[in-house]
């Protein structure tokens, strides 16, 4: 198996539609490793599927290098995204570069960043220009969840939808080799996979996209609510339980050890 990277990500376009995941450590990561999956996201999404908070803006930028250090040293061929935590690139450009660079430091191969602001966009050059590749988010952005009011689906207007295929574009423009289409409508995920010369890895975006994300807890049903564009691929929740349950009764009947 090869060793995925920018180049190989890109080259997919077109090609073969990528099934990537996040993982927060080790042991996950080298599993999905193993079965072959190009991406592995360190998401910020631990906040809610690792340290029990109901978002993600609690996560911190240490939070991540710890994870992405573990998932790095659970893989082979899997590329490593840092997602960059809330708070550790919005304060100031510099601040954000540094921020990004420990993240490299860390081993990951790329970072993802959340927003197509002017700023933002200038960041993802910058950060591009010294040598590291940016994922961009478009679309619902997770970390504005207090400003939507809730994780509410964008692009539903004409407005809207012009908006993300703007913030698209203007993330491509700006050097990013990869764009997150996170909850917006099908329909407008096409567009924008057809619109943009970058892949395209959507989440709740429909089928269209050159790539999907699926944050590794939903998939293997160790969440028992999931949003509804999930498809669980195991029911790890109850297998889990059941095994811990049968321990417990075998240590309290003496059949264990
Ligand atoms: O942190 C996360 O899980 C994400 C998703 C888009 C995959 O950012």
């Amino acid at each position: 198996m090869k060793r995925w990277t920018v180049q190989t990500v890109v080259e997919a376009k077109g090609k073969t539609k990528l099934g990537c995941v996040t993982a927060y450590d080790a042991a996950f990561a080298r599993l999905a490793d193993e079965a072959g999956v190009p991406i592995i996201l360190v998401g910020d999404s631990m906040g809610n599927n690792v340290l029990g908070y109901s978002n993600t803006l609690n996560v911190e930028l240490e939070d991540t290098l710890r994870a992405v250090g573990a998932v790095v040293r659970g893989v082979k061929n899997a590329m490593v995204v840092a997602d960059m935590p809330f708070g550790t690139y919005q304060a100031g450009q510099d601040q954000a570069v540094a921020n990004a660079i420990r993240c490299i430091k860390a081993g990951a191969d790329a970072v993802k960043l959340e927003g197509a602001s002017v700023e933002t966009c200038l960041l993802i050059q910058r950060l591009v220009s010294i040598g590291v590749p940016v994922l961009a988010h478009v679309g619902m952005q997770p970390q504005s969840v207090n400003v939507y009011g809730g994780f509410k689906k964008q692009g539903k207007t004409r407005e809207s939808a012009d908006k993300v295929m703007a913030d698209a574009r203007a993330v491509e423009a700006a050097g990013a080799f990869m764009v997150t289409l996170e909850c917006i409508p099908s329909e407008l995920a096409a567009s924008i996979t057809a619109a943009l010369s970058i892949p395209t890895i959507g989440i709740g975006a429909g089928p269209v996209c050159d790539a999907q994300w699926l944050v590794m807890h939903d998939l293997l049903g160790l969440n028992e609510q999931v949003p509804g564009f999930v498809r669980k691929y195991a029911d790890l929740a109850r297998t889990v339980r059941e095994a811990f349950g049968a321990y417990v009764a075998d240590v309290a009947a003496s059949r264990f050890p």
